[in-house]
């Protein structure tokens, strides 16, 4: 994982794997910057310090892998940010559009960069999240994530720990 795939190698992948990507609810497909506007209101209606435009919108550029859940009308339901360093893949960012909620939208889309990140040879997969956050913990719970550390008031805002988190990919 560790150099990132061009946007049309990861569609065609993508588009290979019926089994994970795809349902008659929606599938996951690589996103652009023309998703900005989509992504940017799914952020700022899923966290109280979301990121700025300025971030998505680098993120959205290739710095980061994104890719996305939508619906057969092809509006965004949801979106996975992360980013592979050697042998280890970076959760940054997952949010599904208020909207869409407890529709397994969020675990389709972990699910799609496990088996793809396992495939092309990581190990690990890590992310942080606030103590707090008990739908995101329970989501994580559920693919069996271990806490391997904290981090103290890191999430100033709301006066919550991260809590460090490593799957192993096997
Ligand atoms: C966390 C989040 C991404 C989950 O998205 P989602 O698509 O609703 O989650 P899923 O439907 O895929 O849920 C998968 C599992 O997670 C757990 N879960 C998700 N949301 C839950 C909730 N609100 N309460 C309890 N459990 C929840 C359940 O165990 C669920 O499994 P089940 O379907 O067998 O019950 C979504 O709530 C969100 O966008 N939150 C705001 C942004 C955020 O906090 N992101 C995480 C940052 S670390």
């Amino acid at each position: 994982m560790a150099k990132a795939m061009s946007r049309k190698s990861l569609q065609k992948t993508i588009e290979d794997d019926l089994s994970a990507g795809h349902s008659s609810k929606g599938k996951i497909i690589a996103l652009d910057e023309g998703w900005l506007p989509q992504v940017c209101r799914i952020e700022t209606r899923s966290y109280a310090s979301p990121w700025s435009k300025e971030s998505l919108a680098v993120a959205l550029s290739g710095e980061y892998t994104v890719i996305g859940f939508v619906k057969p009308d092809r509006a965004l339901a949801g979106y996975l940010v992360y980013h592979g360093v050697a042998d280890e893949v970076h959760i940054l960012n997952i949010a599904v559009d208020p909207d869409c909620r407890m529709q397994r939208i969020a675990y389709t889309l972990l699910s799609w960069v496990h088996n793809h990140a396992k495939a092309k040879g990581a190990r690990y997969c890590c992310l942080e999240v606030g103590r707090n956050n008990q739908a995101a913990r329970k989501l994580y719970n559920k693919f069996g994530y271990k806490q391997v550390g904290t981090r103290k008031a890191y999430y100033h805002d709301r006066n919550d720990d991260a809590l460090l988190l490593t799957l192993t990919l096997t």
